[in-house]
């Protein structure tokens, strides 16, 4: 069988920089702790006043496109996930593909575009419909293009604003991909759940400890299944576990109870049991709650030991890397944890062709799904070329004053902010948002 994955990808982030510890922590009056230890973060991204969905997400496409030397007619679908859009009926992808009909000879009108809706998870949807279509032969040699885009805002002083952040990733799906094939085998967690949504309102409503509980067991549920499909899963497994990451701190509660799932009944629980014991077994109490006290202590425990301390060094932390300086990006954020990781791999000068990834996507309200992928032979070119680095550090350092200004230039409910606020940075060789059309559409343009 053909393998199918990722054969390439490119980011995108707002252009603006908020510092969380320095800049935002102090006018919130919280302790910069709070941001650096606890939720793990130290900066957000924002789109400047001339960038929204479409702009980051056309430009990392045009971006992906002209370095692969891709014209229109080499794609046959464009997909696009968000949790942003601006329009109940016409989909961000057609903006996308418009804007990208300005910079190239031919265009997209032979190409199927959609756009996939369920919160964060929808990313990793969208790269299921375009593996889906290519598995089912029906894309006639082409590749597709998978963009997640994103303009992570909350409500201000809501708590979701500490973990706020804004970009847009572009995935290329083909056969024989450079980067990464993705396992046929899935494994689901989904459950009707009220933990963040957005009914008819532009900032989401948010249940946040209670989201951090339904990401945790829809997670588990998740792995459960894709083990039920696979085998069970032992640590050393996978070289990198990219997980949906809100904020960093999210990714390290599942980890550790993933690591505790993943070395019950192996070699390592049996190593560690003069340390700390052995693990609790459900069976072994009187009640659900007396066990989870147990397993809670031991947890904790677990995560004190040198064994957990280098596995979650080696697998999880470099996943980590960029969600800390730019935050949440929703439908993008498990495809940012997966380029951290073999962004690091790729700094350390690590073998991974052939190594295999645990790949954890959530979407509140609320699902969870797990695959594998192996790292293909060209994937150290596909890092190489990317220029992450110098994007994040070009942002532009936002004052209190002027994040306060650029949270309602982006709030669609407040037309005054969009007028009244300057740009922070020029734009260069890209498409920016260039005001209303006659039928309130979003008109953009390329900027030479
Ligand atoms: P909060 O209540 O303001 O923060 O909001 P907190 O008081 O819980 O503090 C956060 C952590 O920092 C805690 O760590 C504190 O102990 C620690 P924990 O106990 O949880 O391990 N802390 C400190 N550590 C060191 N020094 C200090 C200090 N102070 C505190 N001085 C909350 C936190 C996550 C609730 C909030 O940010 C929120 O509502 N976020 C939005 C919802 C969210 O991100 N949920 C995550 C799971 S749901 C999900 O991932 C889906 C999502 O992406 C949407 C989608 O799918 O579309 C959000």
């Amino acid at each position: 069988m053909t393998s199918v994955g990722i054969d390439a990808v490119e980011i995108r982030t707002g252009k603006l920089r908020l510092d969380l510890p320095e800049t935002f922590a102090p006018a919130q009056g919280d302790d910069p702790g709070k941001y650096t230890k606890g939720l793990g973060l130290t900066a957000s991204s924002f789109p400047d006043v001339y960038e929204d969905i479409v702009t980051m997400g056309a430009n990392a496409a045009h971006e992906l496109m002209e370095r692969k030397g891709l014209e229109p007619e080499d794609i046959g679908r464009i997909d696009v996930a968000t949790e942003s859009a601006f329009d109940n009926s016409k989909p961000v992808s057609t903006y996308i593909a418009g804007c990208l009909e300005q910079v190239y000879d031919g265009d997209f009108h032979h190409a199927n575009k959609g756009e996939r809706k369920f919160a964060c998870i929808s990313g990793t949807q969208s790269l299921d419909d375009a593996y889906n279509w290519i598995r089912a032969g029906r894309n006639r040699g082409r590749a597709a293009l998978v963009i997640a885009t994103d303009t992570a805002l909350y409500a201000r002083d809501d708590p979701g604003e500490a973990t706020q952040g804004a970009g847009a990733v572009a995935l290329l799906v083909t056969e024989d991909p450079d980067l990464v094939e993705l396992s046929t085998e899935q494994g689901y967690g989904s459950a009707d759940e009220t933990d963040f949504l957005k009914p008819q309102q532009q900032f989401p409503s948010v249940d946040g400890k209670r989201s951090v509980q339904v990401y945790l067991a829809r997670m588990r549920e998740a792995i459960e299944d894709f083990e039920s499909v696979t085998e069970t899963i032992h640590p050393d497994d996978y070289v990198l576990g990219p997980f949906h990451t809100p904020f960093p701190g999210m990714v390290r509660k599942a980890a550790a109870l993933a690591f505790r799932h993943f070395s019950r009944d192996t070699e390592i629980e049996e190593a560690l049991a003069d340390e700390i014991g052995r693990q609790p077994r459900r069976e072994a109490f009187d009640s659900e709650e007396a066990f989870r006290e147990a397993a809670a202590d031991y947890t904790d425990d677990l995560t004190d030991t040198d064994t957990y301390q280098s596995w979650y060094a080696e697998t999880v932390e470099p996943t980590l890397t960029i969600s800390r300086e730019v935050g949440n990006w929703y439908t993008g954020s498990v495809h940012v944890a997966r380029l951290s990781g073999l962004k690091a791999a790729y700094e350390d000068d690590a073998d991974l062709t052939g190594e295999r990834l645990l790949v954890g996507s959530y979407g509140s309200g609320a699902q969870a799904e797990v695959h594998a992928e192996t790292v293909q032979s060209g994937w150290e070119e596909e890092i190489e070329a990317l220029d992450v680095d110098e994007q994040l550090d070009a942002r532009y350092e936002l004052t209190f004053e002027e994040y306060e200004d650029v949270h309602d230039v982006h709030n669609h409910d407040e037309d005054a902010g969009a007028s009244d606020t300057d740009q922070f940075t020029s734009p260069e060789a890209e498409f920016v948002f260039d005001g209303w059309g006659r039928m309130g559409e979003r008109k953009y343009t390329y900027v030479e």
